[in-house]
């Protein structure tokens, strides 16, 4: 029951066991990489490659900085995705990863799927680094992480998530996360902006900000993804933010030690305030980075178990 997958494509499936042992693993590279040290033979000889079809800042150098930091050798490759037929691509790519024998397969793709399709293909183990509205596993990995450390546990807690759900991957990563690991889950926002299945996915859905934060331990909001808006599905940014950016007097409504996440990048004065982004007595935004790196090594480890165990 807590075995590692073979490839990590979404949370969506998973175990409550599967995701403790991830957690755990990671817990332990936390302490590794604030001890100073490193593991550069874990995955020495290996060969990590991530194929990026979209932007990425964070979670592409994280991936960088995980796969040197287990010793791996690391190559960038960013694809623009602009003029590409995505079937006959994907496949020619996986045919010349292959060729280059690589063992981990970091993708991200504008299109919902694409990773699933490649895992099919390549001889790599995939993970899923965001695709289109999908999943974004490794963040709510690294949010559940962030979380767990502060709180000592993920049961029970009332976690509301903010914003633009609709097209969130990181909402709903987070939503398969939290709700296996029994966390009560909200999802506030815009009825334009709420996904019609949200509450066959276990959540309590809210229009109001005040009815959804009251008594929320964890508070999470979300960058609204113009480039996945089809028209304008918000009347204007000085709108919404009126009614749904997180600023200090509707964070009051949550619990008074709620914690503030955001998995960046962030649009200050949109979605959240700078003044509750910044505050040290709530935000960790800058803590999920650094689990995001201590989650990904835990990830590269892992899913390289398997090929590391037939040396
Ligand atoms: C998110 C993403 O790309 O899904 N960012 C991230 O990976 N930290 C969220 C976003 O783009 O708003």
């Amino acid at each position: 029951m807590n075995q590692p997958p073979r490839h990590l494509l979404q949370i969506e499936g998973l175990h409550p066991p599967q995701i403790a042992a991830m957690l755990n693993v990671a817990e332990s590279y936390v302490l590794l990489n604030r001890s100073g040290k490193t593991q550069r033979d874990l995955l020495r000889g290996r060969t990590l490659i991530n194929l990026f079809f979209e932007d990425s800042t964070r979670t592409r150098t994280s991936f960088e900085l995980a796969g040197k930091r287990l010793g791996a050798d690391v190559i960038n490759m960013s694809v623009s995705t602009s003029s590409v037929n995505k079937g006959e691509t994907l496949l020619d790519t996986a045919a010349t990863l292959n060729a280059m024998h690589c063992d981990l397969l970091v993708v991200r793709h504008d299109q919902s799927g694409a990773p699933a399709l490649l895992a099919q293909k390549v001889d790599a183990a995939v993970i899923n680094a965001g695709d289109g509205t999908h999943e974004h596993p490794t963040q709510a990995l690294l949010d559940a992480l962030t979380i767990r450390r502060r709180r000592g546990r993920l049961e029970g807690l009332v976690v509301a998530i903010c914003g633009d759900i609709l097209h969130s991957r990181v909402a709903r990563s987070n939503i398969h996360l939290l709700t296996t690991m029994g966390s009560q889950v909200r999802v506030i926002g815009p009825p334009t902006l709420i996904p019609p299945e949200a509450e066959r996915l276990g959540v309590t859905v809210f229009h109001d900000m005040q009815r959804g934060l009251e008594g929320a331990d964890i508070v999470m909001a979300l960058r609204l993804q113009k480039e996945r808006m089809a028209r304008g599905l918000v009347p204007s940014a000085r709108e919404f933010f009126r009614f749904y950016g997180l600023d200090a007097a509707k964070l009051a409504w949550a619990k008074p030690d709620a914690l503030v996440m955001h998995p960046g990048p962030m649009n200050r004065g949109v979605e959240i305030d700078s003044a509750v982004a910044d505050d040290p007595a709530h935000s960790v935004i800058r803590e999920q980075v650094e689990m995001g790196v201590a989650v990904r090594m835990a990830v590269l480890d892992l899913l390289s178990r398997r090929s590391r165990r037939n040396d």
